[in-house]
């Protein structure tokens, strides 16, 4: 049996529990990571690549941009595009020169991993936790295997950064929390391919045949997205249609998308779900555990790691500062972020999907927004400032 002993145990080398650990380490409290995958799996994970200012911000300050730095695209603005008609959204302009990165999710996880192990830290790959013990005790224990091997680590705070298929949602008292829940009734086929963006910025478009978004990862290499059905299967999505359809959805007069061999696709489910509990004790759970947002804005990776920012404050409150307020605080605070980033990214998805027929009174509704975009700069400095994200402090209320 192997034990480990430290500070805090997290349980997920993802966004949430690699920034967490590395956090805390700059705070001099000690962490101990342990992930059911392997490094392979989790580094190649393709993922979004969306980063708002406040996470380019905590990367760089954590000393982990160099990177991101060199590799990452900063943009200024967005295109909305509705029925083949496009909206450019400035919001450098609208937000005081607040940005986003184009960098994908899985550099990020790469590069804070390369840290994490180069510097020595402990980090075990393919360990998965089975159990969370005695979470309503000052020690409490996860359980996990590591190669066959049972181990426990003893720790003084549990972090459950392990997703939404993980334990630590489901170890949490059911009678503690109430979950909210949105299944929408389409998903996102994602593809990356070997060509040049055909754009400067991205473009998020509704089309009468569905959503499409147009990203980036690099000069030569795009990220686009379509709209399909919930049940339906990569499998009947030839290369040829899938461009066909990208190229027809996301059209404009006088602008034409260039394809190119496509290297990776797959289909993504869409959900909204929350709970509005994110402690039991002293398990704390953070990121894609706590919630889920559809992924029309991006906000998943940003919000794991605002949570994190908020646990980091409860964590050093309690070490440094004999506090436990933060601790107390944290669902109340994680929760306000949380909430502001399901309602706009339930309004993105809902704005630019096919929900119901052409010309229903639901696309009318739709159309109704995409006018007003058109005409009002202050709907679109609403779009602007949540999609890069609101500062901290303007949750301090
Ligand atoms: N034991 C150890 N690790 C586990 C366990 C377990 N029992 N269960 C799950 N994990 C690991 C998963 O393998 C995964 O690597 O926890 C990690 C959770 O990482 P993410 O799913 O990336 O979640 P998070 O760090 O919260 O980041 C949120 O991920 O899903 C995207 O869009 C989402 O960008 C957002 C980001
Ligand atoms: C991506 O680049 O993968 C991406 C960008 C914006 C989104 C979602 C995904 O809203």
């Amino acid at each position: 049996m192997k034990i480990i002993k430290t500070q805090v145990g997290i349980i997920g080398a993802g966004p949430a529990g690699l920034t967490l650990a590395h956090w805390l380490k700059q705070q001099g409290i000690s962490s101990v990571i342990i992930e059911l995958r392997s490094r392979e799996y989790v580094e190649g994970r393709v993922r979004a690549g969306l980063l708002e200012q406040n996470t380019v911000d905590i990367i760089n300050q954590l000393g982990l941009g160099g990177r991101m730095q060199k590799e990452g695209i900063v943009h200024d603005g967005v295109y909305l595009s509705f029925d083949q008609e496009r909206v450019h959204v400035p919001f450098a302009e609208l937000t005081g020169g607040r940005q986003i990165t184009i960098y994908g999710q899985q550099e990020v996880v790469k590069d804070l991993t390369d840290d994490w192990l180069e510097a020595g830290e402990q980090l075990y790959f393919e360990a998965g936790a089975h159990k969370i013990t005695d979470f309503d005790t000052d020690s409490p224990k996860i359980h996990f295997t590591d190669e066959g091997e049972e181990g426990i680590i003893e720790c003084d705070f549990v972090a459950a950064c392990d997703g939404f298929h993980g334990i630590g949602r489901k170890t949490m008292p059911q009678d503690s929390y109430r979950s909210y829940d949105i299944t929408y009734p389409f998903g996102w086929l994602g593809i990356l391919a070997h060509v040049a963006p055909s754009t400067d910025e991205l473009i998020y478009a509704y089309h009468e045949n569905g959503f499409a978004l147009h990203s980036l990862r690099s000069e030569k290499v795009s990220r686009l997205y379509l709209q399909v059905n919930d049940g339906d299967h990569i499998d009947n999505w030839s290369d040829d249609r899938i461009w066909e359809e990208l190229s027809l959805r996301l059209g404009t007069e006088g602008w034409s998308l260039e394809s190119g061999p496509i290297f990776d696709k797959s289909i993504t489910p869409m959900r909204s779900h929350m709970i509005d509990n994110l402690r039991a004790g002293r398990l704390f759970l953070a990121g894609d555990a706590a919630h889920i947002v559809p992924p029309t804005g991006g906000k998943g990776l940003n919000l794991a790691v605002a949570d994190v920012k908020h646990l980091v404050d409860g964590f050093v409150g309690y070490y440094k500062n004999n506090s436990t307020e933060f601790l107390e605080n944290y669902t109340e605070l994680a929760l306000r972020r949380i909430w502001r980033a399901q309602d706009f990214s339930n309004f993105m998805t809902t704005l630019l999907h096919k929900q119901d027929e052409h010309g229903s009174f639901t696309y009318k509704l739709q159309k109704a927004k995409f006018n007003y975009l058109k005409m009002s700069k202050a709907y679109k400095t609403t779009i602007a400032e949540n999609y890069v994200g609101l500062p901290f402090e303007s949750y301090e209320f």
